[in-house]
């Protein structure tokens, strides 16, 4: 296997130092309020010295645990290619770990089970600091886990947001997180976007003629750098310091969602994405001001029924997260925690862990053969549906998603004057019928036996009352998400069908581009 010294050599991140500045007034009242947990404050006293006697917990003794050894037979990572490998099916070469009640293991399997802090168990957050140090090497920042990416984000919104607020993000969006906190009372604004990401000149528009009458600027902005979703574009390192220095001088705060961070690609031209392709340097490595809360996940590098994540912030922000937690969530799932715990952990290689050299080596042959599923995508919509010109597809830099841009200019029923006219409001609302026709087009789809992601689900929730005349987000919803994340067979599958549905939908004569 590589060693570490090699792969550390490769990493992208250089070690930023940072001044850090007081962001307490980011956190909401809510945050503020928050009294701690009295019973976890009780709990961590066990821990004030060794052998502390506690009549205090109602933890049930291990011994009542009707577990005594948890086996994880992996895949083994002494291979050139450990993910090829592991598809050759159940022969493949494994590794197995053990988390134990008996044997000497990195984590026991008592403590692992049992009731722990908030920022999980030691070790487990020891081996996401070990992994984000050697990614990122953050200044100044502390780990805390989560469980996932969904539970991290959603808990910073309501950390940070006060009903009322109003935060930004890319216009088309990952909706699951970002519909959560308009029940708190938080609005968005959308940022426009081009295929690159986020455009930084337009970031600044908002927040530089940004109208009181709406409210208090928004302070806090989310982002998905690398294969965002819905769109798969990623920030090239120029946008993303362009962004962080709009940040600074708008005193904003970064939520940098980050799952396919792994999953990032060399360009299609090359036949594979080679393991020394450096991956692209993350906000919180250019964080100086400790105003970037990075959200890790093991879900898709690992598995997402393993609901492990890791928040990456200042100590601060930190203790605020940890405090939410030890109120909600109690602490991250220990199943979860073991595994990592053995995987990772320093010296875990004697008893059958990858270390992070061996996670390295996954995660780069896991991009690899992600590359190949996104040329095999790509190749089959070439086939399947480009030739038709009634279609095309972004080829994404990162991530596991496509989006297919439908040209619905070439529709005959495209109307583009629906807009009411006179009464109140009538100079608002989506000036095309975009919207109505790709609602149909996905009904289409579904007749066909194919679901795929229509673009208006992904439109960011944004207020209305402030909505863009000029250029409605609805008459721009003529775009799908198609993922390659599946097999081979759904994706031939699904692009035959995809192909066959526009060319009937369109095949009422299309109309001429002008
Ligand atoms: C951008 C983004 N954030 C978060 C998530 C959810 O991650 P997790 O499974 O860790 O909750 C996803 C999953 O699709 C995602 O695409």
């Amino acid at each position: 296997m590589t060693p570490l010294s090699t792969v550390a050599a490769s990493a992208s991140a250089s070690a930023s130092t940072s001044t850090p500045v007081d962001l307490m007034h980011h956190l909401s009242t809510e945050a503020r309020l928050r009294k701690p947990n009295p019973m976890k404050a009780i709990w961590k006293l066990t821990q004030r010295k060794p052998n502390m006697v506690s009549l205090a917990n109602g933890d049930p003794h291990y011994s009542l645990y009707p577990i005594r050894n948890i086996h994880y037979e992996m895949a083994s990572v002494a291979e050139e290619d450990p993910v090829a490998s592991w598809r050759a099916g159940p022969s493949a070469p494994s590794q197995t770990l053990t988390s134990s009640v008996h044997e000497p293991r990195a984590l026991p399997l008592q403590a692992g089970m049992q009731y722990t802090a908030g920022a999980g168990l030691p070790l487990a957050q020891r081996v996401v600091t070990d992994l984000t140090n050697f990614y990122h090497a953050p200044a100044d920042h502390l780990c805390t886990l989560t469980l996932g990416n969904s539970d991290g984000i959603t808990k910073c919104f309501r950390l940070l947001g006060e009903p009322g607020d109003t935060f930004l993000a890319d216009e088309f969006t990952f909706s699951s997180v970002t519909n959560v906190p308009l029940a708190q009372g938080i609005k968005w604004v959308g940022v426009k976007m081009d295929d690159g990401g986020m455009i930084p000149s337009e970031l600044e528009r908002v927040l530089a003629a940004w109208d009181p009458a709406r409210g208090r600027r928004p302070h806090v902005i989310y982002l998905v750098p690398c294969g965002q979703n819905p769109t798969g574009s990623t920030l090239s390192l120029a946008r993303r310091q362009a962004i962080y220095a709009l940040a600074q001088r708008f005193d904003l705060i970064i939520i940098e969602d980050d799952p396919y961070y792994f999953l990032q690609y060399d360009s299609p031209d090359c036949a594979t994405t080679a393991p020394s392709t450096p991956f692209a340097r993350s906000f919180l490595s250019l964080d100086t001001d400790g105003r970037v809360v990075r959200v890790d996940s093991f879900s898709k590098i690992m598995a997402p029924g393993m609901r492990l994540g890791w928040v990456t912030s200042s100590a601060a922000f930190h203790d605020a997260l940890v405090a939410y937690t030890d109120s909600s969530t109690m602490h991250p799932h220990g199943f979860g925690q073991m595994l990592i715990a053995e995987m990772l952990a320093p010296g875990a290689g004697a008893t059958g862990g990858w270390q992070l050299a061996g996670f390295d080596r996954w995660v780069r042959s896991l991009r690899a053969e992600y590359h190949r599923r996104r040329a095999h995508f790509l190749s089959l919509f070439a086939r399947e549906v480009a030739p038709s010109a009634l279609a095309s597809a972004s080829c994404p830099e990162a991530g596991m998603f496509v989006w297919v841009r439908v040209h619905v200019e070439r529709h005959p029923r495209l109307r583009a004057d629906v807009r009411v006219r006179g009464g109140e409001g009538a100079a608002k609302g989506p000036r095309t019928n975009v919207r109505e026709l790709m609602e149909e087009l996905f009904e289409r789809c579904l007749d066909g036996g194919l679901v795929i992601m229509p673009a208006s689900i992904f439109a960011l929730a944004a207020d209305p009352k402030w909505d863009d005349v000029e250029d409605p987000v609805e008459d721009r919803v003529n775009y799908l998400r198609a993922t390659f994340a599946g097999t081979e067979e759904a994706m031939e599958e699904g692009l035959t069908i995809l192909g066959q549905v526009l060319r009937e939908f369109f095949a009422e004569e299309p109309k001429a581009v002008v």
